[in-house]
């Protein structure tokens, strides 16, 4: 198998603002023929992963990717704990050295940002797999990909953002890249304590999106194609009264699925806590974990773009 002709490509993966539909459709096409693949194009080359926050999914499916591609993983998944930062290093250093181990980083951080001041001082592609409350792009291209895998095309769907959209780095991400999709419209459905920042709307706003802020699942729920979920993110608050404000505001259940549309699906970032009920996972409808396997196949485009 050989790689994907592209006319561009990527130094590093840091925000959904890099990307446009031209380099979407060739990680797409890529993440199509890698699917369930594996060969020895990346054998040879390292990949670094420094986990600063807790990760399951980000951090296997990207060693699970390298590897199916033949290449090699090192890293530590609890850096703040199990790196030199304990005595004090600063990340530009600890970066600047990592570089000269591997060939790729990919590094999740507590700091919105991290990600673009370790690529400043890289000497080797960063993959930015979330900073803090900032974004988490190869996320957003799972979710992507999942919709038009699901739906044939995210030209002109009709979205419902849950949940925590203040803090919520998927969300960031995933809003920009649909911003890219003629006809799109998007409903951010959150109380006021975690809805979506002015700055993001702003943006959405002069990209020519249609959208609108509501705390009522209700209000939408008959007329969306995808509800995207998300978990609020306690790590984050400094107030745990906003945060128990939030935690219960939307939640999607048996009820709730009863109004949603046939055709439409139910995606989540993932981990969940109890913001979608289990009893919602048998209904066809339910896509979150076919798009977490989804994150395999996406994250060896990813690596195949960047290294191959
Ligand atoms: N969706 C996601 O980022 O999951 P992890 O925190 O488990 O990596």
């Amino acid at each position: 198998m050989t790689s994907a002709s592209t006319t561009r490509t990527l130094e590093h993966v840091i925000s959904s603002e890099q990307f446009d539909r031209e380099i979407l459709d060739d990680i797409f096409a890529r993440a199509d023929r890698l699917a369930g693949h594996r060969d020895t194009r990346l054998a040879g080359r390292i990949m670094a992963t420094l986990f600063y926050e807790p990760s399951t999914r980000t951090r296997l499916s990207f060693e699970s990717a390298m590897l199916r591609l033949g290449g090699s993983v090192m890293g530590t998944e609890a850096a703040r704990e199990f790196s030199s930062v304990i005595k004090g290093e600063t990340l530009e250093d600890t970066i600047r050295m990592v570089s000269s181990y591997a060939d790729v980083i990919v590094l999740r951080h507590d700091q919105a940002g991290a990600a673009a001041r370790a690529a400043a001082v890289a000497s080797v592609p960063v993959v930015n797999a979330g900073d803090g409350p900032g974004e988490h792009p190869t996320q957003a291209l799972l979710d992507l990909y999942t919709i038009r895998s699901e739906r044939g095309t995210a030209d002109g769907v009709h979205i419902a953002f849950c949940g925590d959209l203040r803090f919520g780095r998927t969300v960031h991400s995933l809003v920009q890249l649909l911003s890219l999709h003629p006809g799109v419209r998007m409903s951010f459905v959150a109380p006021e304590v975690v809805q979506v920042g002015a700055d993001l709307l702003a943006r959405m706003a002069a990209a020519g999106v249609v959208f609108q802020l509501t705390d009522r699942l209700d209000d939408v729920i008959s007329s969306v194609d995808v509800v995207y979920q998300t978990r609020v993110q306690k790590e984050r608050f400094t107030d745990l009264v906003d945060f128990e404000a939030a935690r219960r505001a939307i939640r999607i259940d048996a009820e709730v699925m009863r109004a949603l549309p046939p055709n439409a699906i139910v995606m989540h970032p993932l981990p969940r806590v109890d913001e979608i009920a289990t009893e919602v996972d048998s209904d066809p409808r339910a896509a979150y974990f076919r798009q977490a396997r989804n994150g395999v196949a996406v994250r060896m485009a990813v690596l195949d773009l960047l290294l191959g």
